[in-house]
């Protein structure tokens, strides 16, 4: 099998592009998908601040690895939730990869422990406040990440969702019908209202399969085991599920999401609607002043609860 471009020995197929790439090149697609992900998004220019939320996993890795190799200027955060071996593993692998790579292109990284603020790792705090592990972390997750992009003043907040992680989350929306969420899962939402970070997702051209080759092609060192509590979620079986399809027909999570997103662009101008209806519903949190729909954001409410029962 030959590069489809140079001719060279292959090292990656790629059967949903008809095509098969020698290192280099296939390190050129790989940039070249996020490159035009960036601009057919708008998501940021050369001159703004990028805050990448890195996991330690593969996904954020490679996303902060090609912002820095493109050119911008990238930061990172990561928050560490206290779930034993798993936390201390990803924890090291971003604190290398910071050291490693990061630092010869003067990007910094912001560390948050949740057992600092919290009392707790997320899986205690979760049994405290009786919610599921999974949710609890997302709370936390979504909160942190907003909050460190505002306050230290980045112009925008990127993760590492990929191609499968949007298409298994589209088919989880569409089986429910969960209008809300399809309106808000595209891969730019704006900054609408005072308090809240612009969020980008740019790998959502670039499948869970092409970024594992990306990361290990270019030594990135990332923890390969998924976290204990997703294990036997929705999210893994509708992944399973499109994986099947694309083995059958490749392109298919590709032609179902990117498909979704053309019919998106031409039903709405996303960004002014959803602008309008989140300064409609959203206002201040009276305790740390995060946008919210209730008086206090389920944050905050979390926090209460949890020092209440966990013993300080
Ligand atoms: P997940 O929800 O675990 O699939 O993660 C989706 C994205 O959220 C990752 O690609 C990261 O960008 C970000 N993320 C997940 N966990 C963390 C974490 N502990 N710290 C910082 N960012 C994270
Ligand atoms: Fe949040 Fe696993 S990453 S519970
Ligand atoms: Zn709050």
């Amino acid at each position: 099998m030959n590069c489809t471009k140079c001719k060279t020995k292959a090292v990656i197929s790629l059967p949903r592009h008809n095509a098969a790439f020698c290192k280099g090149c296939f390190n050129g697609f790989v940039h070249d998908q996020v490159a035009r992900a960036i601009k057919s998004e708008w998501m940021f220019g050369k001159e703004e601040r990028i805050l990448v939320a890195v996991s330690g996993g593969k996904d954020s890795l490679a996303l902060w690895d090609i912002l820095l190799k493109l050119g911008y200027r990238a930061d990172a955060l990561y928050v560490n939730l206290g779930i034993g071996t798993y936390s201390e593993q990803s924890h090291a692998k971003v604190t290398k990869f910071a050291e490693v790579v990061a630092a010869s292109h003067g990007a910094t990284l912001h560390l948050h422990t949740v057992e600092q603020e919290a009392g707790a790792g997320i899986k205690e705090l979760a049994q405290l406040i009786h919610r599921p592990t999974c949710s609890t972390c997302g709370t936390i997750k979504r909160y942190q990440f907003n909050r460190v992009a505002i306050e230290q003043q980045y112009d925008v907040m990127a993760t590492g969702h990929n191609l499968d992680d949007e298409a298994a989350r589209l088919l989880g929306n569409v089986l429910h019908w969960q209008e809300e969420y399809l309106e808000k899962q595209g891969p730019s939402l704006p900054a609408s209202v005072e308090g809240f970070a612009k969020k980008v997702k740019p790998l959502y051209r670039l499948s869970e399969r092409e970024l594992a080759a990306y990361a290990v092609l270019n030594r990135i060192d990332y923890i390969v085991e998924e976290c204990p509590m997703a294990k036997g979620s929705k999210m893994l079986q509708y992944k399973e599920v499109l994986n099947r399809l694309e083995t059958e027909s490749p392109g298919t999570k590709q032609t179902f999401y990117w498909g979704f997103l053309e019919k998106q662009s031409k039903k709405q101008p996303t960004a002014t609607t959803m602008t309008e209806k989140d300064r409609a519903v959203l206002h201040p949190c009276t305790s740390c002043s995060q946008p919210t729909t209730a008086e206090v954001c389920s944050y905050c409410k979390m926090m209460v609860r949890a020092k209440t029962v966990v013993p300080r």
